[in-house]
């Protein structure tokens, strides 16, 4: 049983799937890792537990408060540790200014950390009152406010279908407009109250929770960041190095699905070809022939867990 206890980073977040991550990352006890999402470090200090005094360990969040977090946390680790402030869509830039080559074990673990939700002046939840804020990064110019109150009912529409699948959406959306127009809608209580009155009671905290999952979603580009990062955590694998990333949202899971078995294929010529003329090799192995999920007992434990997805792959050469 791995402990997940260390130096509050229980406090701050609570690993989700550590048996199954360290399970599926590690390839060599003395290679390089990159935790893209560090949050306070929680996977960070396991990984360190578990791995020789050689390895060496990156971990990068765009939330400044997770990199103090996850430093004071890993403070002590035998290993050469490096935390960084920075968004996962800028690997590239990162990797080379940190003269990073070639990794063993890249770690994503999507979306926002209990910290950030339990912070309400970062306005993350609808269970607290505060700003209607949501941005990871405090100096992102777009916020919860602008899209509740300045984007088009068209816009918004789309955002809590799409990202919130929530099939009633006009409802939701005329209920913003009326009550925009009215006042600002600046804090989580207003928008939850607004919400609250534009769907039915059943299931309702699931039901906010996907809506203002749905807004954060926009605003931090989490979708965009997901399909920029993920063709450049691959390339910087080095042969045998694994790509594990736990999602929590069913569109994330997917780009994730879609892009291993992409990268899993071989030849795409037409059959009718008698020889390949593409040249497509694959390029990963999939660890995870179907999707992990958590065990019922970490969900008893760690209600956070609930929706958590695991996938692996194994770069090729
Ligand atoms: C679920 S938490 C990670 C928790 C961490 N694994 C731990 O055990 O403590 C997700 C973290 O990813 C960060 N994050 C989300 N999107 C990001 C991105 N595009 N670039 C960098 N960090 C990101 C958030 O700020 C948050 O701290």
């Amino acid at each position: 049983m791995i402990s997940t206890e260390g130096k509050n980073s229980s406090l701050y977040h609570l690993p989700v799937m550590p048996e199954e991550v360290l399970f599926y990352l590690i390839s060599r006890q003395d290679g390089t890792y990159l935790d893209m999402t560090c949050g306070g470090g929680g996977h960070l200090r396991i990984l360190s537990e578990s791995l020789s005094k050689k390895a060496v360990l990156f971990g990068f969040d765009r939330d400044n408060e997770a990199v103090k977090a996850a430093s004071e946390n890993l403070k002590g680790a035998p290993q050469e540790t490096h935390i960084v402030n920075s968004r996962f869509s800028e690997i590239n830039r990162v990797t080379r200014e940190n003269k990073i080559d070639k990794v063993d074990g890249i770690l994503f673990d999507l979306g926002v950390s209990s910290h950030q939700i339990d912070s309400s002046e970062r306005g993350f939840s609808f269970m607290q009152d505060g700003p209607l804020d949501m941005r990871m990064n405090a100096n992102d110019s777009l916020t919860a406010e602008t899209v509740v109150n300045e984007y088009s009912t068209d816009k918004l529409l789309e955002i809590f279908r799409t990202y919130g699948e929530q099939p009633k959406a006009r409802r939701i959306v005329t209920a913003i407009d009326k009550k925009r127009q009215e006042e600002k809608i600046d804090t989580t209580d207003k928008l939850q109250a607004v919400l609250k009155s534009s769907v039915s009671g059943k299931d309702l905290n699931n039901t906010l929770a996907r809506l203002f999952q749905a807004i954060r979603i926009e605003v931090n580009g989490e979708l965009d960041e997901l399909t920029t990062a993920l063709p450049e955590a691959l390339d910087l694998l080095a042969p045998g190095g694994r790509l594990v990333i736990l999602s929590y949202h069913s569109l994330e899971d997917r780009i994730v699905k879609r892009f291993f078995k992409e990268r899993a294929k071989g030849c795409i010529c037409p059959d009718k070809f008698p020889v390949c003329a593409c040249g497509k090799k694959p390029e990963v192995k999939i660890l995870t022939k179907k999707v992990v999920r958590p065990k019922d007992e970490e969900v008893v434990s760690n209600s956070r867990a609930r929706s958590a997805r695991l996938r692996a792959a194994q770069k090729l050469n």
